[in-house]
Parts: structure tokens; C-alpha cells; sequence
């Protein structure tokens, strides 16, 4: 698997190449493989922005190359006003993967402070009622007030980070009440995912699950999956709360056991129409990063979810990556953005991202350190 892996990280690291000289605005989907704007213009702060910053670190990481560079810094100045939106609750995506891993990888922490601001305007979404994050817009309706996703488990290394930087306490607090609801309100028993909380705001009180790009309200929404086993896998790292540890644990067991042959996700576990319905190849990338991100926390099972996570891996890299790319191309094919809105086999930039840092951990586990390992744990926090 070595060589595959290599020749792939070199694939990928030439295609964002490309893409730097290719792209005039963040990228989020390829139709087919090819670049195409989906949206009408939109100023940087999309939920994705992020990806693009962190694939250009990733790939100067390895590489060396000073366009890389370049293009990462100047991508990342783009971000930088996003510190104080208020509009969006991925902060903790669109700051991780620009202003943390610019200072982490280059040792220069001017890049920590926006990133510090970011987190603490990502708590301003708390609700202290529910004791959840609020996810999508603020726009005054009652019904979003109240919901809340299973995505936003991947927001939570921002405050995490953040807190340890500061001292503040009160943002790993926030961070690890919201994990504990989103246990209650959208990890089922049987290891699977809910997509949506719908919450009274008024009374905190959970109202139902919902879904929003999955089959149904009672399914499992493949990336949706892939964000909560990495997520919870990361809260037990910064926290040490044995129920996230079992938490990702039944996560990883339900993956493990509806993946299909060659490893790569259907949409969603639970479509009735598989086989004869979409990947998402975006989901495997993910959860290759939560199955690398559990082995490091759970050292009996590590040898397991390393060996499930190097085969999906290998699935990617034979099957779904794209070795002739021209011009602006995504990495991988056969992503899944929302079967729900027609939006299917695509190639996606986070599931680009996650190739690439999937890639990085088997292949250069002292950048993969460097960019991501915790500094030191928040333990001391009880069940
Ligand atoms: N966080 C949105 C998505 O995964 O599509």
C-alpha cells in the first residue's frame, strides 16, 4: 500500500497545483471532476472555504514548494474577516484548516489570533437552555433557532484549541456540553446518526430528529456519520470523558459494519435503493481521518480501526482517484454534496481535504502530528 499511497499524495499535491494557477474563488464542487462554479458569485464564507486553505498547507507541508505557500497565505487572508460572522456555524472548519494549521505548520502564531476571535464567535450560538450550538442562520425564524446537526461535532477542535491557548475554560465547557446533547439527541443505540435536533429554544427541550441531506429522519446519513465518529473521537482526545471514547467506538462499529464491498459509503447507509444509488466518496475521506483520529485514543482497538482505515484508503486511491487530470480538477470522483437536492457525483473539496490529510497521516505521520496532535489534554473533566 505504500507505493499507492505515495504516487497518490503526488497526484493530489499536482492537482491542487493546478488548481491554485486554475481557481479564482473558493472551489466547493466538480461536476464529474471538473470545476464549475455551482453557486451564483458568493463572497468567501461559505462553510467549504476552509478546505481549499487546508489542502494548500497540506500540500506545502510535503512539498516544500513556495507557490504553495504563497497561494495558502493569500487564500488564508481572504478568511480573515470571517473571525466575527456571525452567519455561519463552521467557523471551527474554516479556521482549523486556514489560521490554526498556518501556525502550527509554519511556527508563526500571528496566525492564532483570528482564529482565537473565531471560537469565541462561534459561542455566541450557544444556547445555554438546550446546551446546544445553534446550527445554519440566525434569520429570526423560531424553527432555526432551535436546530442543531450532527456537522457541527467537527467545530467543536476550534474551541477545544482555543481554550487551551487562552486558559479559558469556559469555550472546552461549551464545547463538551454541546458533544453531551448531541449524544442525547442524535447518536441513536445502535451506533448510527440523526442529521437534525430539533430543539424548543425557549425550553431547551428536544422537539424531534430530522433529516436534511440523508434519506429519512430515521437513517443514517453517511458523511453525517463520518463527522460525529471524528468529531466525538477528537472531544475524547482534548477531554478524556470515557463516554466519548465508547461513544466513537460505536460510531466506527456501525460504520464498519454497512460498508458495502469496496469500502467506499453508499449516501446513506439506510437508502433502500442500494446498490443502485450514489457514493460518496466524501464520507470515506472523513472517515478514514475519524478512524486515524480514533486509533490514537483507543490503543486496544487501535490495530483495527488503523487496518479498516488504511483499506478504505487503498479503495479511494484505486478506485476513485483521478490520475489525468486537466486543468481545474478535483482530487477524487463520486461525492455526494446532497442527493436530496440533486446534487450527486461530484468531486467535493472537503472530500479533497480529507484525501489529503488521510493520506498524510499513513504517509508523513510528523506533519500530521505537527498539525493536529493536542498540545496538551483538558482532563480533569468528569463524566
Ligand atoms: N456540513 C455539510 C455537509 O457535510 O454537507
Amino acid at each position: 500500500m505504500t507505493t499507492v499511497f505515495a504516487e497518490s499524495l503526488q497526484q493530489s499535491i499536482e492537482t491542487t497545483r493546478q488548481n491554485l494557477s486554475a481557481l479564482e474563488e473558493f472551489p466547493e464542487s466538480f461536476k464529474h471532476g471538473l470545476w464549475r462554479p455551482i453557486e451564483k458569485e458568493r463572497p468567501a464564507g461559505h462553510w467549504v472555504d476552509g478546505f481549499w486553505t487546508g489542502l494548500l498547507w497540506l500540500a506545502w507541508a510535503h512539498s516544500g514548494d513556495a507557490d504553495l505557500k504563497a497561494g495558502a497565505e493569500r487564500w488564508n487572508k481572504k478568511l480573515a474577516h470571517l473571525k466575527t460572522s456571525r452567519g455561519t456555524h463552521d467557523l471551527g472548519f474554516i479556521f482549523y484548516l486556514s489560521h490554526v494549521i498556518a501556525g502550527r505548520l509554519t511556527g508563526h502564531a500571528d496566525w492564532f489570533d483570528n482564529a482565537i476571535t473565531a471560537a469565541y464567535t462561534l459561542t455566541q450560538r450557544y444556547n445555554p437552555r438546550g446546551e446546544y450550538l445553534q446550527a445554519w442562520d440566525d434569520d429570526g425564524i423560531r424553527k432555526w433557532a432551535g436546530r442543531s446537526n450532527i456537522d457541527l461535532m467537527m467545530n467543536l477542535a476550534l474551541l477545544y484549541w482555543a481554550s487551551e491557548k487562552t486558559g479559558d475554560a469556559s469555550l472546552a465547557d461549551i464545547a463538551t456540553q454541546h458533544a453531551r446533547t448531541s449524544r442525547l439527541a442524535l447518536v441513536r443505540g445502535d451506533g448510527s446518526t440523526a442529521h437534525v435536533a430539533d430543539f424548543n429554544p425557549d425550553t431547551g427541550l428536544l422537539i424531534r430528529q430530522e433529516q436534511y441531506q440523508g434519506y429519512s429522519y430515521d437513517s443514517c446519513w453517511s458523511r453525517g456519520q463520518a463527522w460525529a465518529l471524528y468529531g466525538y473521537a477528537t472531544c475524547y482526545r482534548y477531554t478524556a470523558i470515557p463516554g466519548f471514547l465508547t461513544t466513537a467506538q460505536a460510531l466506527a462499529d456501525y460504520t464498519q459494519r454497512h460498508l458495502p464491498a469496496d469500502l467506499v459509503p453508499f449516501w446513506d447507509y439506510n437508502s433502500p435503493h442500494i446498490p443502485e444509488t450514489y457514493r460518496d466518496s466524501s464520507a470515506a475521506s472523513v472517515t478514514v481521518c475519524g478512524l486515524v483520529e480514533l486509533a490514537a485514543v483507543d490503543s486496544q482497538n487501535a490495530a483495527r480501526w488503523l487496518e479498516l482505515a488504511e483499506r478504505m484508503l487503498h479503495s479511494l486511491c484505486e478506485r476513485y482517484l483521478i490520475r489525468d487530470a486537466q486543468g481545474a480538477s478535483s482530487i477524487l470522483r463520486e461525492g455526494a454534496r446532497s442527493v436530496p437536492a440533486n446534487l450527486m457525483e461530484h468531486g467535493l473539496i472537503y472530500g479533497d481535504y480529507y484525501f489529503l490529510e488521510a493520506l498524510t497521516a499513513f504517509t508523513r505521520p510528523d506533519i500530521h502530528q505537527r498539525a493536529f496532535a493536542v498540545e496538551s489534554n483538558l482532563s480533569g473533566m468528569s463524566e
